[in-house]
């Protein structure tokens, strides 16, 4: 049963045997479905769109302070304090590129990280140190502090949930560290913030990043709030209208001289995404309006049967990146229990193949590859990949039981395709499946990517 309503939950597809079953999205953690809100509020503010920042029309002035409205909500829902700054940006990725061109010295990162909090970092001009995590949570916070004893930093940029494997670091243990060495705290809230309840203000983290796709508000649109001062002064991102206060140009010459706004508008040029703010916004208002406790609760039994279920098939194991210490409660009373994102592997069958199966004899979307953080698939020797499902507000206990079962029916053999490796993905060798989809649409896509596993 959804906790909330989204779009699309009752979405056919076809499968093998040639009859159609619901799709069971169990890869919510690569890109998430529209809350019905969230859709709603976009249809609602479409007639209302026009130019933001730039227009003295009675539509633009509207356009333009549900921009800012909705930029005050998206902080709002992270705990902003007043004196941060949110900056509206595309994702993730986009967010921590952002903040690379901000920082005031090195910055201190772990191994476990999606590459969207690893190789931005390698822009810094004074440069990134890379800690490889330990076999213990402890272990790994113990080499952080090692590190930061032993360097100056300016930041320490950590996942607040690790994408592979969805275990929790506890920030506030981070930021108290750091801290006390005279490093901000940067936290990758893309996994984190689906799954939990984050407040800037209360962790005393100093920066945190996610993406509208992630939080059910897939209109392109994401976050970067915290600190003003860094990103007042720090390099604009993307050089153009709006980030510009004066910029003049001698004719035949290259000089351009510029005097760049302060954050907010510095690092937004060109037209704003009001709809893309506008449908995070909704989401940050519907989801903050579930009751945490609400929101553990349904995660962590789902995730706690699927781990049960998995564990118990012969061949499968669940990655983790710590001993299971990792789910104690910390000092603070903060949780460090994994979200719902499980990664496994089941031995002898190769990713990508085990996820083509899913799909076309059990309706079931999981994600098989590297995840974008290949150094940790590396450290964990998992260079071939693994597959990932996982869990959001529209997984149901049927949802979970049809994995397990679906993975049960794989290991005994029951397999009725075949399955064939066609330019690094696995594929049905014949695939009777009809083509559905929305209006238009010509052909299916293969699911390899820059951070597939299959070749
Ligand atoms: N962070 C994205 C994912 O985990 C890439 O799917």
């Amino acid at each position: 049963m959804s906790l909330l309503p989204l779009v699309g939950s009752n979405t056919q597809v076809p499968l093998l045997d040639g009859t159609t079953r619901t799709y069971a999205n169990l890869d919510v953690a690569a890109s998430a479905p529209a809350l019905q809100s969230v859709a709603d509020r976009v249809a609602e503010v479409l007639p209302w769109y026009a130019s933001v920042h730039r227009g003295a029309g009675y539509l633009s002035q509207v356009s333009t302070a549900l921009y800012e409205q909705s930029r005050e909500q998206i902080g709002d829902y992270v705990g902003a304090r007043e004196d941060d700054v949110t900056v509206i940006t595309r994702n993730t990725t986009d967010s921590v590129n952002l903040l690379a061109g901000c920082v005031p010295g090195r910055v201190l990162v772990l191994d476990i990280e999606h590459h969207a909090n690893l190789l931005p970092w390698h822009r810094v001009a004074a440069g990134v140190s890379v800690v490889a995590g330990r076999d213990t949570l402890a272990g790994t916070i113990a080499a952080l502090a090692d590190e930061l004893a032993r360097e100056t930093y300016a930041l320490v940029a950590i996942t607040g949930a690790s994408n592979v494997t969805g275990e929790a670091v506890p920030v506030g243990e981070v930021v108290t560290l750091a801290h006390a060495h005279g490093a901000r705290v940067f936290v990758d809230g893309a996994q984190l913030l689906a799954h939990r309840h984050f407040s800037l203000a209360e962790s005393d983290a100093d920066y945190v990043a996610f993406s509208g796709h992630k939080l059910y508000a897939p209109y392109g649109a994401g976050a970067l709030v915290g600190r003003r001062d860094w990103l007042d002064v720090g390099t604009p991102y993307l050089a153009g209208g709006g980030a510009v206060d004066d910029a003049s140009h001698d004719s035949g010459i290259e000089l351009v001289e510029t005097s760049w706004q302060p954050a907010p508008a510095r690092h937004e040029g060109g037209s704003p995404n009001v709809i893309g703010a506008a449908a995070l916004a909704a989401a940050c208002t519907t989801l903050g309006g579930l009751a945490a406790a609400e929101l553990d609760r349904h995660e962590a039994s789902l995730r706690e049967r699927l781990v049960t279920g998995l564990t118990a098939l012969a061949g499968v194991e669940v990655v983790r990146l710590w001993a299971p210490e990792a789910e104690r409660k910390t000092t603070g009373g903060e949780p460090a229990e994994p979200v719902g994102v499980v990664t496994f592997t089941v031995a002898g069958i190769e990713p990508g193949r085990v996820a083509a199966y899913l799909s076309a004899e059990h309706g079931l979307g999981v994600r098989d590859g590297r995840f974008c953080a290949q150094p940790l698939l590396k450290r964990l020797g998992l260079t071939g990949g693994a597959v990932r499902a996982s869990i959001g507000i529209g997984t149901s206990v049927a949802d979970v039981d049809r994995l397990v079962a679906g993975v049960r029916s794989l290991v005994e053999g029951d397999v009725r395709g075949e399955y064939v490796l066609v330019d690094g993905v696995w594929t049905l060798a014949e695939d009777p499946r009809p083509l559905v989809g929305p209006a238009g649409l010509t052909r299916l896509a293969d699911t390899a990517g820059s951070c597939g596993a299959s070749v």
